[in-house]
């Protein structure tokens, strides 16, 4: 099918749904235990409601912003989702160069099915890299070796992933299978079959604080209390996130966190949100409330298994239109204009 004939992302989500095995596309659609925060990502985002400003100049409308010294297109970035092969044949490499057509950016998760080398050979694009750790800490330093020579400025630590949260709906066969066959970033590295160190605290931030000049990212801070610490410990950025609702359930949705993250850093690093973002005006929603920039996971798979490369850009080409059309019409031309008084409760 033409991807131009999809108009929005449930659009494209159908078309994924049509073009995946049922078990992928569990994966891909599911979250944990009774999906309630899944849900909820969403749900959140349709209780509250844009206060558009009238009569400004809105004829030259401007994506672009500045966030760790890079200049970027969008605000839009790409969620690091794993094992990406199982979508589609080109996996990884389809998403980014479909971010690179588009002036995005990607985030290369640690279990992508191509490494992150190879996604810089095939899009000409750094991502930004993020870190799953493993009890083994050679493992991690050379994971975050390969993604210093592959040129990453910027490494994203998931911090909500201590064990994998409880997926009934798919379990851990697509993460078995994936063992079997391409390793990616953990290609040759002791310890890679397990991903998850249920040991982690603070203290590793300065560990990789020492070992690493990249910006340090965390993803998955949803209260102040952490982001007070965050701030603390130095770090560079933060990603407000409940891993799309599939590690612990019964959490906030993620725009209901963002405030109080907002307020606790103070302004003195970016805070990054992602979950449940379908629509332009939901972007809009969380620039408002303080986010520098958003992230999408599930919607961007939804291209990449309808249709590759191009689909991956049909996605985030909606998006982005959405984005510049919403701007234009709650009033507000560029990115700065936006603040919280631009979203109101019914
Ligand atoms: C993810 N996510 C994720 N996060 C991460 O830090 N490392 C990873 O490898 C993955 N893998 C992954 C696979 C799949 C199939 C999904 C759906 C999600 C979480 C992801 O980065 C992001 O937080 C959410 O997807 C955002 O929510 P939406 O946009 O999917 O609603």
């Amino acid at each position: 099918a033409s991807m131009q004939a999809l108009l929005n992302l449930r659009e494209l989500e159908r078309a994924a749904a049509a073009s995946l095995a049922p078990e992928v596309w569990a994966y891909l659609q599911g979250g944990s235990d009774d999906m309630v925060t899944l849900g909820e990502n969403v749900a959140a985002f349709g209780r509250r409601f844009l206060r558009p400003r009238r009569l400004v100049d809105v004829s030259a409308p401007d994506t672009s912003l500045e966030l760790f010294g890079e200049r970027l297109a969008s605000p839009i970035l790409l969620a690091p989702v794993g094992f990406q092969g199982i979508f589609h044949p080109e996996g990884e490499l389809a998403s980014a160069r479909a971010a690179a057509a588009r002036g995005q950016r990607m985030i290369v998760s640690t279990v992508s099915t191509y490494s992150v080398a190879e996604v810089v050979a095939a899009s000409g694009q750094v991502p930004w890299f993020q870190l799953y750790t493993t009890p083994v800490r050679a493992t991690t330093q050379a994971l975050i070796g390969r993604a210093e020579d592959a040129g990453c400025q910027v490494l994203c630590l998931t911090v909500d992933a201590p064990v994998f949260g409880n997926r009934e709906s798919h379990g851990t066969t697509l993460l078995e299978l994936n063992a079997s066959s391409r390793k990616g970033n953990l290609e040759g590295l002791d310890g890679a079959s397990a991903v998850v160190d249920a040991s982690l605290t603070w203290e590793f931030v300065d560990w990789l604080r020492e070992r690493t000049r990249m910006r340090i990212v965390l993803k998955g801070i949803v209260t102040a209390e952490d982001a007070t610490l965050a701030r603390e410990r130095g770090v560079d950025g933060l990603i407000v996130s409940n891993h799309g609702g599939r590690q612990l359930d019964r959490g906030r949705a993620s725009i209901d966190c963002l405030a109080e993250v907002v307020s606790a850093v103070e302004g003195h690093m970016p805070v990054l949100l992602d979950g449940g973002i379908r629509r332009g005006t939901d972007a809009i929603m969380a620039l408002a409330l303080g986010a520098a920039a958003v992230c999408v996971g599930r919607p961007f798979v939804w291209g990449l298994a309808a249709g590759g490369q191009a689909g991956v850009e049909r996605a985030l080409e909606v998006l982005q239109a959405e984005l510049v059309r919403g701007l234009q019409l709650v009033g507000a031309p560029t990115l700065d204009r936006l603040d919280a008084s631009f979203v109101g409760p019914r």
